[in-house]
């Protein structure tokens, strides 16, 4: 199996890193327009490995030759936030390293399942979709996971559990608008909602929809980057081994959630195929106001792509 991850920044290095220490691939590539950064940062990862005892190839490169017949894209290129701006802010300048990001590295693997964890991702991952041609089975994006886990955090943190023992999903657009689901969120199976006043968990979910901007605040010059990379790096690992994880996904949608041609985060079975199954979930009132004003919000960028 070999895996690219285009972008040798903060996101794209620690993917590639996480990916080189899962060891569940023989090759990553580290692909980035900036001579040096790539193949350094490579360098530095593989001469870990020993130390780790793990037997991946990482290859640092400018060329998107040596990224040819990858299994998987992960396409993290692209401008971070800083304070005071929304991910949407990212577009234009994102969009133009989308386009000549995106077609070299498909036209070098025409089979690969591809990634996006590039800004405003909903958007990204239609871009993506246009560029590659590739049917959307294999083009969707990371945000769910990343949602989810900041949701996990804080409600572990809120009771004093283990993350482990939380189970949630966070659907929706990765922006303002996303939409976590309390009524279905548990803890050890318990539901969250026996365990947490509506007002706290009124909070948490409002710390989840800011978790990008809080670490956005902290960094000033950038944005997360270790927890993203860790739940694109869950991806690439449902795929290559063929996990049929359920994973909160920006996936291409096809009328399921009585929407059509949008990216959206819903769950997602994850297998060899890339996104093998979209699970519907019967939302109540109020959870399907919160999707449909949050599909709108993902809708008014896509059509700003002009794609
Ligand atoms: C975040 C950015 C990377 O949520 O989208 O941190």
């Amino acid at each position: 199996m070999k895996v690219t991850v285009i972008g040798g920044g903060n996101v794209g290095a620690t993917c590639a890193y996480i990916l080189s220490e899962k060891n569940i691939c023989q090759e990553v590539v580290l692909l980035d327009i900036v001579e040096g950064i790539p193949q350094g940062k490579a360098l530095d990862m593989r001469e870990a490995t020993p130390v780790s005892g793990v037997s991946t190839a990482v290859v640092g490169t400018n060329n998107y030759g040596d990224t040819a017949n990858s299994d998987i894209i992960v396409m993290t290129a692209g401008k971070p936030r800083t304070p005071g701006m929304s991910r949407d802010d990212l577009l234009a300048a994102n969009i133009e390293i989308m386009r000549s990001a995106i077609g070299e590295a498909a036209k070098a693997s025409p089979n690969a399942i591809v990634i996006i964890v590039s800004n405003p991702l909903d958007a990204m991952c239609y871009t993506a979709l246009r560029l590659t041609g590739f049917p959307h089975t294999r083009v969707f994006g990371m945000a769910g996971i990343l949602d989810t886990a900041r949701y996990r955090t804080f409600i572990s943190m809120e009771l004093g559990v283990s993350v482990k023992d939380i189970a949630a999903a966070v659907l929706g657009g990765h922006g303002d608008t996303m939409v976590p689901l309390p009524r279905l969120t548990t803890v050890g199976g318990v539901p969250l909602t026996e365990l947490v006043s509506k007002e706290r968990v009124e909070a948490i979910v409002q710390r989840t929809r800011d978790g990008g901007a809080e670490i956005v605040k902290y960094l000033k010059t950038g944005s997360a980057y270790y927890a993203p990379a860790a739940a694109a790096a869950e991806m690439v690992e449902a795929i290559i081994n063929d996990q049929k994880r359920v994973l909160p996904c920006a996936a291409w949608l096809t009328g399921e959630y009585g929407c059509k041609d949008i990216y959206m985060g819903v769950p997602v079975v994850v297998g060899r195929k890339g996104v093998e199954r979209i699970l519907e979930i019967k939302l109540n009132e109020e959870e399907r106001k919160m999707f449909d004003h949050s599909a709108d919000a993902v809708r008014s960028v896509i059509t700003a792509t002009k794609l």
